[in-house]
């Protein structure tokens, strides 16, 4: 590969995809933000990663995800790494769950992290190499009670990654960063009980998830279809 590897981060505007954009830039790749509503942060971002690109798409549908994939191979060039960080999160007793819940959440967290995945494994097809970062979630290796419907998503997101990682195979590694607790000052009472069960006794940091993500994209091709959880330990409980 010759220059810097250009990665897009989906959903990068604020949180952790903001962090990685951040990291990732400070760590020499070309970076592009996607974001959906949130403009001003986008730009925020951009301006904190040197004036990376932004490029808005609602991800619930494959379509703008078509969209989305053909302006960044144009507008920013054929990519050579993609993250995926996009995710919604719903809370409900799984009593309540109605149809349109569900596809909420699976829209977003688990078809568009597939059709994401292959529009830009076609672009790093085209150049004969590639990475991938899946962000899944510790919900998509433990059980929560409260989050059946996002913990079958993100479980979606972990087997996908396993599958893809064979199917994209030699070109393209997929790799998946599994988050725990990651507080930005947003702590409630059954977030706490999480943290307060962490062997590492705190939150994460997003620059944690970050570093894992960089490990991924930079590691031998030797490395695919692994699933890293960055959670103090809180999945060995
Ligand atoms: N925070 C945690 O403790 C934690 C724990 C485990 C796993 N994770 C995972 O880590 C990742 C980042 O977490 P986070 O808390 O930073 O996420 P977040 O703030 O809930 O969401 C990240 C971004 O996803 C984008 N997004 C949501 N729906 C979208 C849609 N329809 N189309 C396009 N973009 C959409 C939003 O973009 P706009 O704002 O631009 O609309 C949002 O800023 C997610 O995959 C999450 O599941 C987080």
């Amino acid at each position: 590969m010759s220059g810097a590897p250009r990665v897009l981060i989906t959903g990068a505007a604020r949180r952790i995809g903001r962090v990685i954009a951040i990291e990732l830039s400070r760590r020499g790749f070309d970076v592009a933000i996607h974001y959906n509503t949130s403009t001003a942060e986008a730009e925020k971002t951009s301006r904190e990663c040197g004036g990376a690109p932004i490029f808005q798409a609602d991800l619930a549908r494959v379509d703008e995800i078509r969209r989305l994939f053909r302006e960044v191979g144009e507008r920013f060039g054929p990519l050579n790494c993609l993250v995926n960080n996009a995710a919604r999160f719903t809370r409900f007793n799984a009593l309540d769950i109605s149809e349109a819940d569900w596809d909420f959440i699976h829209n977003v967290n688990l078809k568009a992290t597939f059709f994401c995945c292959q529009e830009g494994a076609r672009q790093m097809k085209a150049q004969g190499a590639g990475r991938i970062v899946n962000i899944s979630s510790l919900g998509g290796i433990r059980p929560w009670a409260e989050h059946v419907h996002y913990c079958a998503s993100k479980a979606g997101v972990i087997m996908l990654t396993r599958a893809l990682a064979k199917a994209l195979a030699p070109e393209i590694t997929v790799n998946s960063v599994a988050p725990g607790v990651i507080s930005f000052n947003d702590v409630d009472a059954s977030t706490q009980l999480m943290i307060d069960a962490t062997p590492v006794r705190r939150a994460g940091k997003p620059e944690e998830v970050a570093q894992a993500v960089y490990f991924f994209l930079t590691a031998p091709d030797f490395i695919t279809g692994q699933i890293m959880a960055v959670d103090g330990g809180l999945s060995q409980r």
